[in-house]
Protein backbone atom coordinates (compact mmCIF):
# COMPACT_ATOMS: atom_id res chain seq x y z
CA UNK A 1 0.00 0.00 0.00
CA UNK A 2 1.14 3.56 -0.10
CA UNK A 3 2.35 5.44 2.68
CA UNK A 4 3.91 8.32 3.86
CA UNK A 5 7.05 7.33 5.98
CA UNK A 6 10.22 9.21 7.83
CA UNK A 7 12.80 7.52 8.37
CA UNK A 8 14.45 10.47 10.38
CA UNK A 9 13.55 13.54 12.67
CA UNK A 10 13.73 17.07 10.52
CA UNK A 11 12.01 19.37 8.15
CA UNK A 12 8.56 18.50 6.46
CA UNK A 13 10.97 16.54 3.54
CA UNK A 14 11.65 13.93 5.65
CA UNK A 15 8.45 12.91 4.86
CA UNK A 16 8.39 10.57 1.77
CA UNK A 17 5.85 8.09 0.00
CA UNK A 18 6.65 4.55 -0.04
CA UNK A 19 5.25 1.33 -0.59
CA UNK A 20 4.10 -0.74 2.69
CA UNK A 21 2.56 -4.46 3.05
CA UNK A 22 -0.58 -4.11 3.80
CA UNK A 23 -1.14 -4.08 8.00
CA UNK A 24 -3.26 -6.87 9.44
CA UNK A 25 -5.75 -6.06 11.95
CA UNK A 26 -4.77 -8.21 15.42
CA UNK A 27 -7.20 -8.72 17.85
CA UNK A 28 -9.78 -6.04 18.51
CA UNK A 29 -8.74 -4.25 15.74
CA UNK A 30 -10.08 -3.06 12.41
CA UNK A 31 -8.36 -2.48 9.35
CA UNK A 32 -9.64 1.21 7.93
CA UNK A 33 -9.35 1.75 3.93
CA UNK A 34 -8.29 5.48 4.19
CA UNK A 35 -10.63 8.02 2.34
CA UNK A 36 -8.97 11.15 4.23
CA UNK A 37 -6.27 12.07 7.06
CA UNK A 38 -6.84 14.44 8.86
CA UNK A 39 -3.23 17.09 10.34
CA UNK A 40 -2.48 18.26 13.29
CA UNK A 41 0.21 20.43 14.98
CA UNK A 42 1.28 17.22 16.38
CA UNK A 43 2.19 15.91 13.83
CA UNK A 44 4.59 18.07 12.89
CA UNK A 45 5.78 18.10 16.33
CA UNK A 46 6.49 14.53 16.32
CA UNK A 47 8.15 14.99 12.71
CA UNK A 48 11.14 17.20 14.03
CA UNK A 49 11.52 15.38 17.18
CA UNK A 50 9.99 18.19 19.52
CA UNK A 51 7.93 15.84 20.86
CA UNK A 52 10.13 11.84 20.04
CA UNK A 53 7.92 8.88 18.50
CA UNK A 54 6.58 6.37 21.48
CA UNK A 55 8.51 3.83 19.06
CA UNK A 56 10.86 5.05 17.47
CA UNK A 57 11.56 5.62 14.07
CA UNK A 58 10.77 4.74 11.17
CA UNK A 59 7.10 5.81 11.73
CA UNK A 60 4.15 6.72 9.09
CA UNK A 61 2.45 9.67 10.77
CA UNK A 62 -1.09 10.96 11.34
CA UNK A 63 -3.34 9.95 14.25
CA UNK A 64 -6.57 11.32 12.44
CA UNK A 65 -8.87 9.15 9.88
CA UNK A 66 -12.06 8.52 8.18
CA UNK A 67 -12.70 5.67 5.51
CA UNK A 68 -14.27 2.28 5.40
CA UNK A 69 -13.63 -0.62 7.05
CA UNK A 70 -11.89 -3.38 5.03
CA UNK A 71 -11.13 -6.58 7.75
CA UNK A 72 -12.06 -6.75 11.38
CA UNK A 73 -9.39 -9.00 13.44
CA UNK A 74 -10.47 -11.63 15.95
CA UNK A 75 -13.17 -10.34 18.59
CA UNK A 76 -14.77 -7.27 16.98
CA UNK A 77 -17.91 -7.15 17.35
CA UNK A 78 -19.16 -3.83 16.92
CA UNK A 79 -17.89 -3.20 13.32
CA UNK A 80 -18.35 -5.32 10.03
CA UNK A 81 -16.47 -5.18 7.04
CA UNK A 82 -18.11 -1.91 4.77
CA UNK A 83 -19.00 0.53 7.53
CA UNK A 84 -18.47 3.60 7.33
CA UNK A 85 -16.15 4.98 9.94
CA UNK A 86 -13.61 7.94 11.21
CA UNK A 87 -11.52 7.99 14.68
CA UNK A 88 -8.51 8.77 15.96
CA UNK A 89 -5.72 6.05 15.98
CA UNK A 90 -4.56 5.53 19.43
CA UNK A 91 -2.17 8.69 20.22
CA UNK A 92 0.41 8.72 20.96
CA UNK A 93 1.94 4.79 20.64
CA UNK A 94 -0.12 4.27 17.39
CA UNK A 95 0.18 6.87 14.05
CA UNK A 96 -0.23 5.36 10.65
CA UNK A 97 -3.01 7.60 9.26
CA UNK A 98 -0.66 8.90 6.81
CA UNK A 99 -1.46 5.89 4.54
CA UNK A 100 -3.53 3.85 2.56
CA UNK A 101 -4.74 1.36 5.18
CA UNK A 102 -4.44 1.94 8.83
CA UNK A 103 -4.94 -0.85 11.53
CA UNK A 104 -6.27 -0.05 14.85
CA UNK A 105 -8.32 -0.67 18.09
CA UNK A 106 -12.03 -0.96 17.04
CA UNK A 107 -13.35 1.27 19.62
CA UNK A 108 -11.17 3.87 18.71
CA UNK A 109 -13.80 4.57 15.95
CA UNK A 110 -17.29 5.74 15.27
CA UNK A 111 -19.29 5.12 12.66
CA UNK A 112 -19.28 8.22 10.50
CA UNK A 113 -23.05 10.05 10.40
CA UNK A 114 -24.09 9.92 6.49
CA UNK A 115 -24.80 13.86 6.83
CA UNK A 116 -21.14 14.28 6.82
CA UNK A 117 -18.33 13.24 4.21
CA UNK A 118 -14.90 11.68 4.82
CA UNK A 119 -13.11 14.63 4.31
CA UNK A 120 -14.93 16.88 7.17
CA UNK A 121 -14.71 13.29 9.07
CA UNK A 122 -11.26 12.83 8.98
CA UNK A 123 -10.97 17.05 10.69
CA UNK A 124 -12.27 16.16 13.52
CA UNK A 125 -11.55 13.26 15.48
CA UNK A 126 -8.11 14.89 17.61
CA UNK A 127 -8.88 18.16 17.71
CA UNK A 128 -13.01 17.43 18.58
CA UNK A 129 -11.68 14.45 21.00
CA UNK A 130 -9.15 16.87 22.96
CA UNK A 131 -12.07 19.82 23.52
CA UNK A 132 -14.75 17.15 24.41
CA UNK A 133 -12.17 15.38 27.06
CA UNK A 134 -11.05 18.34 28.36
CA UNK A 135 -14.55 20.36 28.73
CA UNK A 136 -16.77 17.38 29.44
CA UNK A 137 -14.64 14.40 31.06
CA UNK A 138 -12.35 16.84 33.13
CA UNK A 139 -13.93 20.54 33.28
CA UNK A 140 -17.46 18.57 33.89
CA UNK A 141 -18.86 21.55 32.28
CA UNK A 142 -22.16 21.97 33.08
CA UNK A 143 -25.52 24.19 31.79
CA UNK A 144 -24.92 27.89 32.35
CA UNK A 145 -21.49 27.66 33.51
CA UNK A 146 -18.74 30.21 31.97
CA UNK A 147 -16.11 28.98 30.58
CA UNK A 148 -12.92 30.73 28.57
CA UNK A 149 -11.55 29.21 25.81
CA UNK A 150 -8.58 30.27 24.62
CA UNK A 151 -7.51 30.15 20.84
CA UNK A 152 -11.28 29.84 19.71
CA UNK A 153 -10.39 30.46 15.77
CA UNK A 154 -7.98 27.36 16.45
CA UNK A 155 -8.21 23.73 15.40
CA UNK A 156 -9.03 22.92 19.27
CA UNK A 157 -10.65 25.89 19.63
CA UNK A 158 -13.05 26.24 16.94
CA UNK A 159 -14.26 22.89 17.79
CA UNK A 160 -14.21 23.69 21.73
CA UNK A 161 -16.59 26.47 21.17
CA UNK A 162 -18.81 24.23 19.52
CA UNK A 163 -19.01 21.91 22.04
CA UNK A 164 -19.12 24.13 25.33
CA UNK A 165 -22.54 25.44 23.30
CA UNK A 166 -23.50 21.73 22.89
CA UNK A 167 -23.11 21.70 26.85
CA UNK A 168 -24.94 25.09 27.44
CA UNK A 169 -22.37 26.80 28.90
CA UNK A 170 -21.49 30.34 28.26
CA UNK A 171 -18.63 31.04 26.21
CA UNK A 172 -15.96 33.68 26.02
CA UNK A 173 -13.13 33.33 23.53
CA UNK A 174 -9.46 34.84 22.42
CA UNK A 175 -9.39 35.16 19.09
CA UNK A 176 -7.59 38.18 16.76
CA UNK A 177 -9.83 41.05 15.91
CA UNK A 178 -10.13 39.41 12.05
CA UNK A 179 -11.33 35.40 13.65
CA UNK A 180 -13.75 37.39 16.28
CA UNK A 181 -16.65 36.99 13.96
CA UNK A 182 -16.08 33.31 12.74
CA UNK A 183 -15.84 32.78 16.90
CA UNK A 184 -19.13 34.49 17.57
CA UNK A 185 -20.84 32.88 15.05
CA UNK A 186 -19.52 29.35 16.65
CA UNK A 187 -22.08 30.28 19.42
CA UNK A 188 -19.25 32.50 21.53
CA UNK A 189 -20.99 35.14 23.97
CA UNK A 190 -17.94 36.99 24.10
CA UNK A 191 -14.96 37.33 21.99
CA UNK A 192 -11.89 39.05 22.95
CA UNK A 193 -9.05 40.56 21.44
CA UNK A 194 -5.97 38.37 22.57
CA UNK A 195 -3.99 40.91 20.66
CA UNK A 196 -5.01 44.17 22.59
CA UNK A 197 -6.45 43.20 25.70
CA UNK A 198 -5.33 40.97 28.90
CA UNK A 199 -7.73 38.40 29.55
CA UNK A 200 -8.20 38.61 32.98
CA UNK A 201 -8.64 42.07 32.70
CA UNK A 202 -12.29 41.62 31.59
CA UNK A 203 -13.23 38.11 32.98
CA UNK A 204 -11.91 36.81 36.37
CA UNK A 205 -14.94 34.36 37.27
CA UNK A 206 -15.16 31.74 34.61
CA UNK A 207 -16.00 28.08 35.86
CA UNK A 208 -13.45 27.10 34.01
CA UNK A 209 -10.55 27.59 31.16
CA UNK A 210 -9.26 25.68 28.40
CA UNK A 211 -5.60 26.97 27.47
CA UNK A 212 -3.78 25.56 24.54
CA UNK A 213 -0.81 28.00 25.19
CA UNK A 214 2.06 28.11 27.38
CA UNK A 215 3.82 31.56 29.13
CA UNK A 216 1.74 34.44 30.04
CA UNK A 217 -1.27 33.09 28.13
CA UNK A 218 -1.65 30.44 30.51
CA UNK A 219 -1.03 32.64 33.86
CA UNK A 220 -3.44 34.53 32.59
CA UNK A 221 -5.98 32.72 31.82
CA UNK A 222 -5.25 31.19 35.94
CA UNK A 223 -6.85 34.62 36.82
CA UNK A 224 -9.45 34.67 34.84
CA UNK A 225 -10.50 31.47 36.88
CA UNK A 226 -12.84 31.65 39.95
CA UNK A 227 -11.49 30.40 42.93
CA UNK A 228 -13.20 26.18 42.72
CA UNK A 229 -12.51 26.28 38.90
CA UNK A 230 -10.75 24.47 36.64
CA UNK A 231 -7.89 25.88 34.07
CA UNK A 232 -7.40 22.29 31.76
CA UNK A 233 -3.71 23.15 29.94
CA UNK A 234 -3.13 21.37 26.69
CA UNK A 235 0.24 21.99 26.89
CA UNK A 236 1.53 20.71 30.32
CA UNK A 237 2.75 22.33 33.30
CA UNK A 238 5.41 24.71 34.93
CA UNK A 239 6.07 25.45 38.41
CA UNK A 240 4.86 29.17 37.90
CA UNK A 241 1.58 28.24 36.40
CA UNK A 242 1.08 25.00 39.12
CA UNK A 243 2.33 28.05 41.99
CA UNK A 244 -0.37 30.50 40.77
CA UNK A 245 -2.88 27.86 40.64
CA UNK A 246 -2.38 26.70 44.02
CA UNK A 247 -2.71 30.42 45.17
CA UNK A 248 -5.71 31.06 43.36
CA UNK A 249 -7.43 27.90 44.63
CA UNK A 250 -7.81 26.69 41.19
CA UNK A 251 -7.49 23.63 39.85
CA UNK A 252 -5.06 22.98 37.47
CA UNK A 253 -5.23 19.60 34.60
CA UNK A 254 -3.01 19.22 32.33
CA UNK A 255 -4.37 17.00 29.46
CA UNK A 256 -3.56 14.69 26.82
CA UNK A 257 -5.90 13.40 24.52
CA UNK A 258 -6.76 9.77 24.60
CA UNK A 259 -8.43 7.31 22.36
CA UNK A 260 -12.29 7.06 23.39
CA UNK A 261 -14.68 5.03 21.82
CA UNK A 262 -17.60 6.90 23.89
CA UNK A 263 -16.12 10.52 22.82
CA UNK A 264 -16.05 9.48 19.19
CA UNK A 265 -19.80 8.60 19.78
CA UNK A 266 -20.85 12.01 21.29
CA UNK A 267 -18.71 13.91 18.64
CA UNK A 268 -20.25 11.51 16.02
CA UNK A 269 -23.74 12.69 17.10
CA UNK A 270 -22.98 16.67 17.56
CA UNK A 271 -21.68 16.23 14.03
CA UNK A 272 -24.90 14.09 12.63
CA UNK A 273 -27.19 17.12 14.56
CA UNK A 274 -25.43 20.13 13.05
CA UNK A 275 -23.64 20.84 16.16
CA UNK A 276 -20.37 20.18 15.66
CA UNK A 277 -18.15 21.28 12.54
CA UNK A 278 -14.51 21.57 11.47
CA UNK A 279 -13.62 24.47 9.33
CA UNK A 280 -11.41 22.60 6.75
CA UNK A 281 -8.66 24.90 5.24
CA UNK A 282 -8.05 22.67 1.97
CA UNK A 283 -7.20 19.11 1.09
CA UNK A 284 -3.82 17.77 -0.68
CA UNK A 285 -3.17 14.54 -2.05
CA UNK A 286 -1.41 11.97 0.24
CA UNK A 287 1.92 12.48 -2.04
CA UNK A 288 1.91 16.14 -1.05
CA UNK A 289 2.17 15.59 2.67
CA UNK A 290 5.39 17.38 2.99
CA UNK A 291 3.35 20.51 1.20
CA UNK A 292 0.39 20.33 4.22
CA UNK A 293 2.96 20.49 7.23
CA UNK A 294 4.97 23.32 5.61
CA UNK A 295 1.32 25.12 4.94
CA UNK A 296 0.90 24.12 8.73
CA UNK A 297 3.91 25.25 10.75
CA UNK A 298 3.72 28.33 8.18
CA UNK A 299 0.66 29.20 11.07
CA UNK A 300 -0.50 31.38 8.50
CA UNK A 301 -3.94 28.61 7.26
CA UNK A 302 -7.13 29.19 8.78
CA UNK A 303 -9.10 25.73 9.31
CA UNK A 304 -8.01 22.07 9.12
CA UNK A 305 -5.41 20.45 6.11
CA UNK A 306 -7.00 16.98 5.27
CA UNK A 307 -4.64 14.49 2.99
CA UNK A 308 -6.84 12.46 0.38
CA UNK A 309 -5.16 9.07 -0.33
N1 LIG B 1 -2.66 17.90 25.09
C1 LIG B 1 -3.34 17.47 24.03
O1 LIG B 1 -3.91 16.39 24.06
C2 LIG B 1 -3.44 18.34 22.80
C3 LIG B 1 -4.40 18.02 21.83
C4 LIG B 1 -4.52 18.86 20.73
C5 LIG B 1 -3.70 19.98 20.59
N2 LIG B 1 -2.75 20.24 21.53
C6 LIG B 1 -1.87 21.41 21.39
O2 LIG B 1 -2.67 22.59 21.50
C7 LIG B 1 -2.11 23.61 20.69
C8 LIG B 1 -3.20 24.21 19.81
O3 LIG B 1 -3.57 23.29 18.83
P1 LIG B 1 -4.52 23.76 17.66
O4 LIG B 1 -4.73 22.63 16.72
O5 LIG B 1 -5.72 24.43 18.20
O6 LIG B 1 -3.55 24.86 16.99
P2 LIG B 1 -3.82 26.01 15.99
O7 LIG B 1 -4.96 25.70 15.10
O8 LIG B 1 -2.52 26.28 15.34
O9 LIG B 1 -4.25 27.22 16.94
C9 LIG B 1 -3.70 28.44 16.88
C10 LIG B 1 -4.81 29.48 17.12
O10 LIG B 1 -4.57 30.11 18.35
C11 LIG B 1 -4.56 31.51 18.18
N3 LIG B 1 -3.58 32.10 19.11
C12 LIG B 1 -2.24 32.12 19.01
N4 LIG B 1 -1.69 32.70 20.09
C13 LIG B 1 -2.72 33.03 20.91
C14 LIG B 1 -2.80 33.64 22.19
N5 LIG B 1 -1.72 34.06 22.85
N6 LIG B 1 -4.01 33.80 22.74
C15 LIG B 1 -5.13 33.40 22.10
N7 LIG B 1 -5.12 32.83 20.87
C16 LIG B 1 -3.92 32.66 20.28
C17 LIG B 1 -4.24 31.72 16.74
O11 LIG B 1 -4.83 32.92 16.37
P3 LIG B 1 -4.20 33.86 15.20
O12 LIG B 1 -4.56 33.17 13.92
O13 LIG B 1 -4.89 35.13 15.39
O14 LIG B 1 -2.72 33.90 15.46
C18 LIG B 1 -4.88 30.51 16.07
O15 LIG B 1 -6.25 30.79 15.78
C19 LIG B 1 -0.95 22.98 19.92
O16 LIG B 1 0.25 23.31 20.57
C20 LIG B 1 -1.23 21.50 20.01
O17 LIG B 1 -0.08 20.72 19.90
C21 LIG B 1 -2.61 19.45 22.64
Amino acid sequence: MRAIVQNTYGGPEVLTETELALPEPGVGEVRVRIAAAGVNPTDWKHRDGTIPYDHGLPVTPGWDVSGTVDKVGPGVTIFDEGDEVFGMLPYPYQPGGYAAYATGPARAFAAKPESIDFTQAAALPLASLTAWQALNDTARLTRGQHVLIQGGAGGVGHLAVQIARHLGAEVTATASAADADFVRSLGAAHVVDYRTTTISDVLTDADAALVPFTGQTRLDSLRSVRRGGVLVSLLGANDEALTLASERGVRYRSMMVQSDHAGMQAIADMAAAGALHAKIHSTLPLSQATEAHRLGEDGKIDGKLVLIP
